[in-house]
């Protein structure tokens, strides 16, 4: 601590007895300080808007523990689609809820080209191809056990798993898909996506890899949106990362890079800030995390109690991912957020 040299008059000296003279508060005392000093910025660019879909047409039915988010029919997923495209919106990403009667124990309907994802793509991006499409091979949505891959005896079987979403990687990237996002963490995956692409003539395609997904209680509003929560027996913990690991996440994430992703995402959000941390410093890559389902029922939550103030904790804590090293964020908030950053 260099003290000032300076004689100064007594009143003076004993303030600086507290602050050394050293005020950051200085910088915080106005809007225009703030404002020329402010690190990270949200912008309508950071975001990826994560949308349900459902059988039918005309349809648009909430979501209970997301209020606010709906499964929408192809032909209003398309109205949504615009929607986004109007707010500046870069990118959505599709997830389907599938009839029961189509699913089964190995998720076929994710090989039929005209499934509810495929259809949905072809229509967005015939009327909106400007914005980006971004399609998941998780085998989930399909499957009548609600797990990502094939279940048999009791275990999920990976390299079957991993030639089936290949194909399904292929029918999506044909149906008009800009982005294959695998959020299934079988192993071998984005390598086995990545071959079954650029041999079918689909290089420019491209993949984000759920690198880091982690075995999470804050997905569950997520599984009623596209009905597996009822489904699911057990859990997910022998294809998903340990909440309590990190190094492991580093390694996952090195794999998918050397695989050929080209983009990385976590997954949680909030909770795993040091993961994406630690994944932007070790491999300067674009990184995304996906701000899920639970974690944005909590916010909508608690402000619908009149607890936190939803708007600025909304804001707050998008501004977090930027700030933890996030290039952009899944978000169901990205409507709402996009059109408070933009005054529309
Ligand atoms: C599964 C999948 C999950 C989410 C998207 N795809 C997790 C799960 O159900 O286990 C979660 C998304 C969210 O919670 O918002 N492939």
């Amino acid at each position: 601590m260099n003290k000032p040299s300076r004689a100064k008059p007594e009143a003076i000296r004993s303030v600086d007895e507290i602050t050394a003279g050293r005020r950051l508060r200085r910088m915080r005392k106005a809007d225009w300080a703030r404002r020329l000093v402010q690190e990270n910025h949200l912008r309508v660019d950071d975001l990826i808007w994560p949308i349900f879909l459902v059988e039918g047409e005309g349809r648009q039915e909430p979501v209970s523990a997301m209020p606010g988010v709906f499964r929408y029919s192809v032909d209003l997923a398309v109205r949504q689609a615009e929607r986004a495209a109007r707010l500046g919106i870069p990118a959505i990403a599709t997830f389907p809820n599938i009839d029961m009667n189509r699913r089964d124990a190995r998720g076929s309907a994710i090989l039929d080209p005209d499934n509810l994802i495929n259809r949905a793509t072809r229509a967005i991006k015939a009327a909106v191809p400007e914005i980006g499409v971004i399609t998941d091979v998780a085998l989930d949505p399909f499957t009548d056990h609600g797990h990502d891959g094939i279940l048999r005896d009791g275990i999920i079987v990976n390299d079957e798993t991993v030639a089936q979403i290949a194909e399904a990687a292929v029918l999506q990237a044909a149906a008009g898909s800009d982005v294959i996002a695998p959020s299934d963490m079988m192993d071998g995956r984005i390598g086995a996506i990545r071959d079954a692409l650029d041999g079918n003539g689909f290089q420019d395609v491209a993949i984000m890899s759920y690198a880091t997904k982690f075995a999470s209680a804050f997905y569950g509003p997520y599984r009623e949106a596209i009905g597996t929560g009822g489904l699911l027996k057990g859990d997910k913990k022998t294809y998903y990362i340990d909440p309590a690991n990190t190094d492991e996440a580093l390694r996952e994430t090195a794999q998918d890079l050397a695989e050929g992703a080209d983009m990385v995402m976590v997954k949680p959000g909030l909770p795993y800030l040091d993961i994406v941390r630690r994944l932007k410093d070790a491999f300067a890559v674009p990184t995304f995390a996906y701000q899920v389902s639970g974690e944005y029922a909590m916010i909508k939550a608690a402000a619908a109690n009149g607890w936190i103030d939803g708007e600025q904790a909304m804001l707050e804590s998008l501004l977090a991912f930027k700030r933890a090293g996030c290039d952009g964020v899944l978000t169901y908030f990205a409507p709402e957020v996009a059109a408070l950053l933009t005054g529309r």
